[in-house]
């Protein structure tokens, strides 16, 4: 069936508010944080829900007021008999491509999770897409609305770092693979930690330091615990071991076509004392960190360390207020987005880069 329909411009009259008339489609964990927000905003109206499972759907038809006859188990149905305004696609990241083609075919704006796709080749296309039918395109990196991305972000865009040389990412597990969804196989997500998580904190970095033009990356990819049965404790004891094809852990160094150098370390699984969630910087005049948040400077003759007293919204729920406000404002009433398709592209190259690389033993990888 064609997710293709007439729509009708849905026009508010003179002084009515506007309401973007939204859908999710996978209703999974994370659809559960895209509905929380729309619910809490009067310009919003949660129309429907689409995932081939109905379980996930029902349980959250009281939270959100819907009708059970909206919720549907084939996409492309919701789509053309509720003609939503906008889509999130929530869906795992190998259904992310063909879940929001077909929204933006359908007249939606559309959010997509994270990471954009499952390489570049498909979000690429659904950049050309959504330019084609006219419709918005944003990519749900929430790291970049968190205060202490946003200190950084103002104070490199200043200049106050100087030139940007070098930075570090980690988003790194000591024992962290996800025993619930998807996560551990390749070819429903693309990767492990390197696009689950690499991706997050990969993008929040890119971001600040002004969304540089990669040209090439090498990288590595080790798997060594997660295709094995383990009765260690852990957080997320009992992952499916057997059908576990994704990386423990993954490095790659990527290189900026303005010079400067990225080092990325991500992991579901590593030897490490803990837990590693960070990115650092290191300019010509300054150097700064995530969390804390921090710049490392001189002044007057001595090396100072300054740090926000106050950083807004630098936590879980202060950024997903933003990135769905966002979202929704860049759809309703055409304000900038922060999360532009165009940086998802940019960093699925970055991450494609460090994945082929890696399938090639190391050897260094162009990205065009
Ligand atoms: N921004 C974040 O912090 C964040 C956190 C977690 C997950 N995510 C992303 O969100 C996406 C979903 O992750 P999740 O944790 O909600 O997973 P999940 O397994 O909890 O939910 C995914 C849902 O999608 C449904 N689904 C499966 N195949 C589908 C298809 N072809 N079309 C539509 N729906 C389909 C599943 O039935 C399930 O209900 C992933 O891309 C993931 O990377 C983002």
């Amino acid at each position: 069936m064609s997710a293709k329909v007439s729509r009708k411009k849905s026009s508010p009259a003179k002084g009515e508010q506007k309401v973007l008339r939204v859908a999710c489609i996978g209703a999974g964990g994370i659809a559960n944080a895209h509905l929380a927000e729309f619910a809490k905003m009067s310009d919003v109206k949660i129309v429907g829900l689409a995932d081939p499972i109905k379980d996930p759907m029902l349980k959250k038809v009281e939270q959100y007021k819907l009708e059970e006859s909206n919720c549907f188990t084939d996409y492309r149905e919701m789509l053309a008999k509720l003609k939503p305004d906008a889509v999130s696609v929530c869906s795992p990241n190998g259904a992310h491509e063909e879940n929001a083609l077909a929204a933006l075919e359908s007249g939606a704006h559309v959010i997509v999770e994270k990471p954009m796709a499952m390489n570049a080749v498909q979000a690429a296309k659904m950049i050309q897409t959504a330019k084609r039918v006219k419709r918005k395109l944003v990519i749900g990196f929430q790291y970049r609305y968190d205060g202490r991305s946003l200190f950084l972000r103002n104070a490199v865009a200043k200049g106050d770092f100087g030139k940007i040389l070098y930075a570090r990412v980690q988003a790194l597990r000591r024992r962290g693979i996800p025993n619930w969804g998807v996560f551990g196989r390749k070819e429903l997500q693309g990767g492990g930690p390197m696009i689950d998580i690499g991706v997050h904190c990969l993008e929040m970095c890119h971001f600040v330091m002004g969304s540089p033009k990669p040209v090439a990356a090498v990288g590595n990819c080790y798997t060594y615990l997660g295709d094995k049965a383990s009765s260690t404790k852990s957080q997320w004891a009992g992952w499916d071991w057997k059908t576990y094809n994704v990386e423990d852990l993954a490095v790659g160094m990527i290189r900026f076509e303005n010079g400067a150098m990225l080092n990325i370390e991500a992991s579901f699984a590593a030897h490490i004392e803990k837990d590693v969630w960070n990115f650092g910087i290191m300019g010509t005049k300054a150097g700064g960190q995530w969390d804390p948040a921090m710049i490392f400077a001189d002044q007057n003759d001595h090396m100072v360390n300054i740090s926000p007293s106050y950083v807004p919204d630098g936590n879980w729920a202060g950024i997903w207020r933003s990135k769905m406000r966002d979202f929704v404002e860049h759809c309703l009433y055409n304000k900038a987005t922060l999360s532009p398709a165009e940086d998802g592209l940019m960093v699925q190259k970055m991450l494609d880069a460090v994945y082929e690389s890696a399938s090639k033993g190391g050897k260094e990888v162009a990205i065009d």
